[in-house]
């Protein structure tokens, strides 16, 4: 374990937040820099080498696209590394499941890279977010880990299935019918499941695909709508006209939508703009059904789908 190298990237969040009082609500996200973290834990327990490094200092809910493509860049370079077993990346929660998701579509690393997190801030009187750097130390470093998860509350999360399910307790993230990957029990691991499979995309893939990303000086706009009692498919019509390029609806049940909703989708769909159809159902997968308008997006969340349209409208082929 010892000769383990992992790197530590900081992006914000409140595992990085300060309070002026012991309360867990009343905080400031982003305050406190990644080393000094990982800094306030004892070195002993860090169980070998961390290098740290502050790729971004912001509230995860401000997420940018920017943020997203150095990132992205950070972690390659790092995965890339001989002397680098796996990497960590400290993130708030709130778009957690997005970069996860997000990083493993465009890089699918070969080695593991751990998104962890806190709900509560670095001031609190107990805080949570120590030991969930301690356990994504224990999962970056465990033979045989491969591709971008996510470490919370002593649990392990695919980046495909993981969602923030709850506001306020500490064991915030959930992963649906497919359940967790595992556990990390006093830094060992109990796995109940395989880690994502890797991709077969290639260190070369990887980092055309940050170019790709680079070289994209606007981003596919792409927007979610909602189906819900009333729809009446308003919203799409003035996305349409604002140019939108794709419309992700999450929709009710198997991904079901109100009639005038579909109506005012299939003239977006007209007008060329791509339609996936997602549930806003938290457990299961929409099912592709023989009379379909849209494409299903399968066990995707609706925010998830959202990106890999985005990443299908820059020619890549997640
Ligand atoms: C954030 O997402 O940056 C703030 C909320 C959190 O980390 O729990």
């Amino acid at each position: 374990m010892q000769n383990k190298k992992i790197v530590i990237l900081g992006t914000g969040g409140t595992i990085a937040g300060v309070a002026g009082n012991a309360s867990n609500v009343d905080y400031t996200a982003a305050q406190v820099a990644v080393s000094d973290l990982v800094g306030s834990i004892a070195g002993s327990a860090l169980y070998g080498a961390v290098e740290t490094e502050q790729v971004a200092q912001i509230d995860s809910k401000d997420m940018s696209f920017e943020v997203w493509t150095a990132l992205a860049k950070r972690v390659q370079h790092h995965v890339s590394r001989n002397d680098v077993t796996g990497v960590v990346v400290t993130h708030g929660t709130d778009t957690l499941e997005e970069t996860a998701y997000f990083l493993q579509t465009v890089l699918s690393p070969p080695k593991p890279v751990v998104l962890t997190c806190a709900m509560r801030p670095a001031s609190a009187l107990v805080p949570d977010g120590p030991q969930n750097i301690l356990d994504a130390l224990a999962v970056a470093r465990h033979d045989g880990a491969q591709g971008v998860v996510v470490v919370c509350a002593g649990a392990i999360h695919g980046a495909e299935d993981v969602q923030k399910i709850h506001t306020y307790q500490l064991n915030a993230f959930g992963s649906g019918d497919a359940g967790v990957i595992g556990y990390i029990e006093e830094n060992s691991l109990k796995l109940v499941r395989n880690w994502p499979v890797a991709q077969q995309k290639s260190a070369q893939e990887a980092i055309e695909n940050i170019a790709d990303l680079d070289h994209t000086n606007l981003w596919p706009r792409v927007e979610i709508v909602m189906n819900y009692a009333g729809a009446n498919g308003a919203l799409v019509d003035v996305l349409v006209a604002s140019s939108v390029q794709g419309l992700v609806v999450a929709g009710t049940g198997n991904g079901t939508v109100h009639k005038a909703l579909e109506d005012a989708l299939l003239r977006a769909q007209a007008q060329g703009v791509q339609v996936l159809r997602a549930t806003r159902c938290t457990q299961g997968r929409v099912l592709a059904r023989a009379d379909d308008r849209f494409c299903a997006s399968g066990g995707l969340s609706p925010v998830k789908t959202r990106i890999l349209l985005m990443l299908r409208l820059m020619g890549m082929n997640p």
